[in-house]
């Protein structure tokens, strides 16, 4: 079965907020991306509010019908908005004041109670809690530990990696390789503990083919390069592309 793919629209919001003007239209956005086959729309509610804004979690809770899934910090405040919102899926993601984008995963070994409570409160409010995480055993099992669900593995080290592997041979590519395997490991040890597995971060219309191979890997998360790509092409070829690229592992 070909992965899921959840377009990330934050950066349609960054767009808005750089001049706090209407448009574009994160809800006419979410519109396109279903319309041109994504499984779902992922956003991610910041606490600096820097693109998505309270108000679109709401508006796109009223018009996604295909799956929400809700990126944020395991807070108080995030939590009350997911279960008033009532997204498909709640994405627990580490968040870092000052960072430009997400920088890793979420350090759920040290943080086991307040994930453990968190993913408790969305089970209840019958929420699916995924754990955004490295591709570490640990964390692995430690997001076994706390009862999620799913665990998306980060897949920022391998994008970064593939970004110096030109060519096929050489340190860059054995660098992208070994990242590759990492993240394999990691959805096999994660699917053996019985988590749904999803990836993202980073990822590509030139790095997502590889990661597409690994069949565990159900969801891939991809904002970025598909906002970027639809500046030239239009939102509903970027998605198109990204949905084919994905479908081309063998
Ligand atoms: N998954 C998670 C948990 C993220 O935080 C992000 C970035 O918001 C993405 C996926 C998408 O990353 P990118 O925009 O680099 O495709």
């Amino acid at each position: 079965m070909t992965a899921r793919l959840n377009v990330n629209i934050d950066h349609v919001a960054t767009v808005r907020q750089a001049r706090r003007a209407p448009e574009p239209s994160v809800i006419a956005a979410a519109m396109v991306c279903e319309q041109a086959g994504a499984d779902g729309i992922t956003v991610h509610l910041r606490g600096d509010r820097r693109h998505i804004q309270d108000l679109d979690v709401e508006l796109l809770r009223k018009s996604v019908t295909t799956y929400l899934n809700l990126e944020m910090a395991a807070t108080d405040e995030m939590l009350e908005i997911a279960l008033a919102a009532k997204p498909d899926a709640v994405s627990l993601v580490a968040e870092k004041p000052n960072e430009i984008t997400t920088e890793g995963g979420l350090d759920v070994k040290t943080n086991l109670s307040v994930v453990r409570s968190t993913v408790s409160s969305l089970l209840q409010a019958k929420i699916l809690p995924s754990l955004f995480i490295d591709p570490d055993p640990q964390q692995i099992e430690a997001a076994r530990e706390v009862g999620a669900q799913q665990v998306e593995l980060c897949t920022a080290a391998y994008a970064e990696a593939t970004l110096g592997a030109r060519g096929i041979h050489g340190e860059g590519a054995a660098h992208a390789a070994h990242e590759l395997r990492r993240l394999r490991d990691g959805a096999e040890l994660a699917t053996q503990y019985g988590l749904n597995v999803a990836a993202g971060h980073g990822l590509t219309y030139r790095n997502v083919g590889a990661l597409a191979e690994i069949k565990l890997i159900t969801e891939f998360n991809i904002g970025h390069n598909i906002i970027a790509r639809a500046i030239f092409v239009g939102l509903e070829n970027a998605v198109r592309e990204m949905r084919a690229a994905i479908r081309s592992r063998k």
